[in-house]
């Protein structure tokens, strides 16, 4: 640590409008005191009255009364609640000490970056052998970002069974939101009393999955979009994890989360570490801007997709696996005709997957079914000035596949076979490098040879049973590492490619994940009345660019729904656009209006792809109205959809927020959309108003009662 800064007793982390707090110490590693808002210039003097303020005293027992809690909470300190670090060594064959340790002897430095400040601090526990190294970072968004990383300095094995960072929230947050949902329906919020007890959320399919909570956010009661200060958690890793809200009846409230292992899946050796998940936090004055704060993070990642969204066609529900080169070109050539810029192949197109009971893993064109290869279709989308992509899922075979009957020791599985089925395939065992070794030299020469711009990457069933043939060894956490490592080397072998994270829709949505994938597809449920709220949980993480927003077919395949054209390209128009529709059996003139959607994405996709997005908070179900603001403020446009019939005949005003309150907007609606109202007819539809976005926020816009599954877009543009 000799290049960097050292510091004092209480250090002051502060960027993009927050501040974090931090009591350090030689016998103690980093204990969070204060995480929020920013609090100015402090001096050291400052600094010591604001943590004497925020630190109770321990009273007569440290047990009963924690002043303040570590980082990664150490039940040696008297800590009683969750312990952060669970683990211990082997000694003799047989499970020894190390399972309570204490850091004593620690080290802090600074070591600011120009934009980001960070804190590294590094422990001993001279007892247990072990050495920890912690992190905690404030990015110029006011996002924070803490890790913990363990190494074993002893001589016997120590076996690591979680390793968890816990930040804490003050007690003003007393309600709580965590998410759940299923296949098709992801990312629904749940709300509930930040009780005394444990709020644990696990995923233990290997990924997220799709009753991921994505993030765990405890609030002032009734916090909202717009306001009403929350704080949060996310668990930055693309496997096993675990997020935790804990209240203890020593009244901490602490919101934690960590990678979840399985028994014995991470053992070090003398010497080697084992680094956490990063622990991403964040807060608001409101969702909007906690969840702002995240997109601001990953707009200023050197990896963050900068061109221009192509706005894409998938195959999937417009033709199944009903491959057929002529079928398939002319659906190229009626996307091309409504402005699609990248014609993706979706599932079907690899030997014997005629349906999903076989061929999964054989990543070879299929010869019967494509006598020719790929190669026509994929040159006439080139030249009807698309790119390709193409549909993959590299981490499964079927059981009928020459994969799998090849190699049947390539399944994970703990010893009694492959395990239980699902969608009739099985999970590859990406410990193994000949497996690695085979699924990237597949899709690296198919990418290669195809010219292949954007991979759809699938993953349609969770992980049970993730252990490596022969002895069952769990492998989940190398799985789960395994395959951003496959991303990145395709991405450098084809500089230029873009992949997608599809997990049956919106399985494998974090950001560990997010560190190569370019965007992800939020869910299988096109329903554009269902999609509205998938899209506003998904956004508490990812900004619009990163999610996948597709045009379904009249009738929404998964819910039967019939939807207007007019809804169903609004809800879509916020994204990375797509369609996902069999344009060859569309009208005429719902063609003409699907190109009228994607005209308008194009004029208006650098906005929406830049700017702040915000919720209203609109009471009752009647309405759903959402919009992106540009950063400058020069101009927002918001989506109004009728989402269920309301109760009364009129509703009353809805605020337009996050305009810049002096600049005067001139407010109109954009074409297309329905227009149709009951009722009263608010004078604005007819005839733009100019209005302050003071104004605009406080007293607001008449509601127009639209039909349900009416949609509006408006546009408030600087006068
Ligand atoms: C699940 C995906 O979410 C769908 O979009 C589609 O790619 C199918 N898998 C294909 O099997």
């Amino acid at each position: 640590m000799a290049d960097l800064r050292p510091v004092r007793r209480h250090e002051h982390l502060s960027a993009g409008g927050t501040s974090v707090i931090v009591e350090i110490g030689a016998d103690t590693i980093p204990r969070v005191l204060h995480w929020g808002p920013d609090l100015g210039d402090l001096d050291d003097a400052a600094l010591s009255a604001v943590a004497d303020a925020a630190r109770p005293t321990t009273g007569d027992s440290v047990v009963t009364h924690q002043t303040s809690v570590p980082l990664v909470p150490q039940h040696g300190t008297g800590w009683l609640g969750r312990p952060g670090i669970a683990g211990n060594r082997i000694v003799d064959g047989r499970p020894g000490p190390g399972w309570s340790p204490l850091f004593t002897s620690v080290q802090h430095a600074r070591a600011d970056s120009d934009a980001v400040c960070r804190l590294v601090s590094e422990g001993t526990d001279p007892v247990a052998e072990l050495f920890l190294t912690t992190e905690v970072e404030v990015h110029p968004s006011g996002l924070v970002r803490v890790r913990a990383t363990l190494r074993n300095d002893g001589t016997t094995p120590y076996v690591v069974g979680g390793l968890e960072c816990a930040l804490p929230v003050p007690a003003a947050a007393d309600e709580l939101l965590h998410l759940t949902g299923h296949h098709t329906r992801e990312r629904m919020p749940q709300r509930q009393p930040f009780t005394v007890g444990q709020l644990v959320r696990e995923a233990r399919g290997g990924r997220a999955g799709h009753d991921a909570t994505t993030i765990v956010a405890a609030g002032v009661p009734g916090f909202g979009w717009r306001s009403g200060r929350v704080w949060s958690v996310h668990v930055a890793w693309n496997g096993n994890q675990v997020t935790v809200a804990e209240r203890t009846d020593g009244g901490w409230r602490l919101l934690r989360g960590g990678e979840l292992l399985l028994p014995g899946e991470i053992v070090l050796d003398p010497g080697d570490t084992y680094p956490g998940p990063w622990l991403v936090a964040s807060w608001g004055e409101g969702l909007d801007q906690l969840a702002g704060r995240h997109h601001d993070f990953l707009r200023a990642r050197n990896q963050h997709p900068t061109r221009a969204r192509p706005v894409l066609l998938n195959t999937w529900e417009a033709v199944y696996f009903d491959h057929d080169l002529d079928r398939l070109t002319a659906l190229a050539e009626a996307g091309a005709e409504v402005g699609v810029e990248r014609f993706v192949l979706d599932d079907g197109w690899f030997r014997g997957r005629r349906n999903d009971r076989s061929g999964l893993g054989d990543w070879f064109v299929d010869e019967t079914v494509w006598p020719g290869g790929l190669r026509p279709l994929v040159e006439r989308v080139h030249a009807l000035g698309m790119e390709f992509g193409l549909w993959f899922e590299p981490e499964m075979a079927n059981l009928d596949s020459d994969l799998a009957r090849a190699h049947p020791d390539w399944l994970l599985g703990v010893g009694r076979g492959p395990g239980p089925e699902s969608r009739y395939q099985h999970v590859l065992d990406l410990s193994k490098d000949e497996v690695v070794s085979y699924v990237t030299e597949r899709m690296s020469q198919l990418v290669g040879e195809l010219d292949v711009a954007y991979v759809k990457w699938d993953h349609n069933r969770a992980l049970v049973d993730a252990g490596s043939q022969p002895f069952g060894t769990p492998a989940g956490h190398a799985n789960a590492l395994a395959v951003p490592g496959i991303m990145a080397e395709l991405k450098q072998r084809h500089p230029g490619l873009e992949i997608e994270s599809c997990c049956g829709g919106g399985g494998r949505i974090d950001l560990g994940i997010i560190e190569v994938a370019d965007r992800v597809w939020a869910s299988d449920c096109i329903d554009a009345h269902d999609r509205l709220d998938i899209q506003r949980g998904t956004s508490l993480l990812l900004p619009p660019e990163l999610v996948g927003t597709h045009i379904g077919s009249p009738r929404a395949h998964t819910t039967g729904r019939v939807q207007p054209l007019s809804l169903r390209g609004g809800v879509a128009l916020w994204g990375h656009l797509g369609i996902e529709w069999d344009l060859t059996r569309a009208s005429a003139e719902d063609r003409a209006e699907v190109a009228e959607w994607v005209a308008l994405h194009k004029a208006l996709r650098p906005l929406l792809h830049t700017g702040r997005v915000v919720h209203a908070d609109l009471s009752g179900d009647a309405f759903r109205l959402e919009g992106v603001v540009a950063q400058d403020g020069s101009r927002g446009i918001y989506g109004l959809a009728g989402y269920d019939r309301p109760l009364t005949s009129s509703y009353g005003r809805m605020p337009l927020g996050g305009l810049h309150d002096d600049v005067t907007y001139r407010v109109s609606l954009l074409p297309p959309g329905d227009r149709a109202t009951v009722g009263r007819r608010p004078v604005w539809l007819d005839s733009p108003v100019t209005l302050t976005g003071r104004v605009l926020r406080e007293v607001g816009l008449e509601v127009p009662m639209l039909l349900p599954d009416g949609y509006l877009l408006i546009d408030a543009s600087a006068d």
